[in-house]
This record gives C-alpha cells, sequence and structure tokens, in this order.
C-alpha cells in the first residue's frame, strides 16, 4: 500500500506536467515534472526496501517478486514457534547498562506508544555511563516514510546516532545488546532464511547477529504488519520485555537511573 500510495503521487505530478504542456505552462509543468520524479524516486526506494517489483506495482499488482500476494496489513500465516524467554525492566536495565555497544531497533510499536522520551531518556543514561548507543532505522519501518526518524529527532535524539539499515546492518556482530522497540517484519530474520515467507528476499535489520537481543512488544500473540510471526523472538539468544512500550521503557529508564 505504501508503493502505491507513492506510485499514485507520481502519477499525479506526470498529470500535472502534461496540464502545463497543454496550456502551454512552463512553471505548471515544471512543478508537475518535479512531484513525478520525487514519486518515482521515492517509489524506487521503497520497492527495494520491501522487495517488490516497481514494474508489478505500477502495472497495478503488489505482490512479491515470487507472484505470492502479500497481505494488507495482517492475516498471514502463523506458525508455531516454540518456547520464548521473558525478561524484566531491571534485567533489561542490568544487560544495557553493562554493555559495551547497543543498538535500539525502533519500529512502529514505539511511534504507536509515543515510546520516543523515554527512549531519549534511556539513550541519555547510557551514554553518560560510557555505553555507545545508537540507532537502526529500516527505510519503511513504522507506517509511512522516516516516521521513525521524526519522532525520535521530536524526543531531541541527535542525529549523528541515528542511523540507516544498510550503513548499520555489519555492525550488530559486534554488538553487546540489541533492544527491538516495536518493531517486526522490519528484523524479521525468515527474511533472510526462509524462501517460504512472503516477505522473503525483504532486507532486514540484522538484531538477532547482537550477543543478546531484548525484544519489546505487548503479547506473544501478534505479529506485525505482514502476518509473520518473527522467529527473532523465539531465539536462544532473546529476551523479550512484554508491556506497552512507553511502561516498559519507563520502567527501564528508571532502573537506569537508580543504578
Ligand atoms: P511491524 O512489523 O508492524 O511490527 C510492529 C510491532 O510493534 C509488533 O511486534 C507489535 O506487537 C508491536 N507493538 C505495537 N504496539 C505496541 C506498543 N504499544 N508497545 C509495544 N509494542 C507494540 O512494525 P515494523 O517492524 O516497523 O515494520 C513496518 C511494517 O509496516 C512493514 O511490514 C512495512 O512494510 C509496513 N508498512 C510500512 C509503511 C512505511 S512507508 N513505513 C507503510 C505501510 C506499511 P504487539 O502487537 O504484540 O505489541
Amino acid at each position: 500500500m505504501p508503493v502505491v500510495i507513492t506510485v499514485l503521487n507520481s502519477y499525479s505530478g506526470w498529470a500535472l506536467a502534461a496540464e502545463g504542456a497543454l496550456l502551454r505552462d512552463p512553471l505548471l509543468a515544471s512543478v508537475g515534472a518535479l512531484i513525478g520524479f520525487s514519486g518515482a524516486i521515492l517509489t524506487t526506494i521503497m520497492c527495494d526496501a520491501m522487495n517488490r517489483e516497481v514494474v508489478s506495482v505500477v502495472l497495478g499488482g503488489v505482490g512479491t517478486k515470487g507472484g505470492v500476494a502479500a497481505p494488507a496489513g495482517g492475516g498471514g500465516e502463523k506458525r508455531e514457534m516454540g518456547d520464548w524467554r521473558e525478561c524484566s525492566a531491571e534485567r533489561a536495565a542490568s544487560a544495557l547498562a553493562t554493555a559495551k555497544s547497543v543498538i535500539i531497533v525502533p519500529g512502529y510499536g514505539l511511534a504507536v506508544a509515543k515510546a520516543q522520551y523515554a527512549v531519549a531518556d534511556i539513550v541519555r543514561s547510557l551514554t553518560e555511563k560510557g555505553v555507545r548507543v545508537r540507532f537502526g532505522i529500516h527505510p519503511v519501518a513504522g507506517r509511512m516514510p522516516g516516521q521513525l526518524n521524526v519522532v525520535l529527532a521530536e524526543a531531541g535524539v541527535p542525529y549523528d546516532i541515528v542511523e540507516e539499515m544498510e550503513d548499520i546492518n555489519a555492525d550488530f556482530d559486534e554488538t553487546d545488546v540489541a533492544l527491538v522497540v516495536g518493531a517486526s517484519d522490519t528484523v524479521n530474520r525468515d527474511a533472510e532464511e526462509d524462501p517460504a515467507s512472503i516477505i522473503a528476499g525483504m532486507p532486514v535489520l540484522r538484531v538477532w547477529k547482537a550477543n543478546t537481543v531484548i525484544g519489546l512488544k505487548r503479547s506473544m500473540g501478534s505479529t506485525g504488519y505482514a502476518g509473520v510471526d518473527n522467529p527473532v523472538f523465539y531465539g536462544e539468544n532473546t529476551e523479550m520485555l512484554i508491556g506497552d512500550a512507553k511502561d516498559t521503557l519507563s520502567a527501564v529508564r528508571d532502573e537506569l537511573s537508580r543504578a
């Protein structure tokens, strides 16, 4: 759907450019072309990020490269994932405070919980303790382009610690803690490892390569936008902090300030 929106946005620009040409109005034609090109560039970036073919979207399809229709926001496969480990806010705070490097991966859940202020406080607290903290942002994290960048900026998170997926993905190997805050599809290991998954081939942040993954979500019974469960939340090096992200992160922040 987001790709379809950017395609339509691009079409509106080209329609405007055509109108400008018909009316012999160079300004209208130029503005239309600008909108058309911007929409086309954004479409290409988003198609790459979601592993969709531009051509199939332009011709009206929103399926994957393999031709399997993607569910429009939920309703995909749900399979048995096995056991998972719960962790407390105290344990999460201790893992973060004793880490040398932390990468926070925010997703839709952070934005919807309005947890950006608590996360900004945690970053300040960890930085004071000498921990290297960065953010890894997926190009389609959240529900609109740049949503997580805007939300973090709103809370005063410094720009220089907010990195794009392709710049930070190789660093998870040497990261002590990956803190996944309300993200699921954008950190789903199946996208790389299960060719049968409906999100197979979508580039993802490789959080599972960190020494410890701490995942934040409200329950283990739900999936992300694509409707698929995430094996990362059941991984051997993963601990789950269950609850609304604003509440759980506020509890982690309070624990850190006591330490
Ligand atoms: P999602 O895959 O949608 O996962 C959201 C996660 O947040 C879930 O694990 C959910 O689990 C959790 N969550 C929701 N509310 C929460 C809360 N209040 N507190 C804590 N956790 C909460 O998010 P993502 O990783 O950001 O991926 C984005 C998805 O949206 C992609 O599939 C992308 O293609 C799609 N999409 C993107 C856009 C753009 S342009 N960015 C537009 C439309 C669609 P619980 O429900 O258990 O809490």
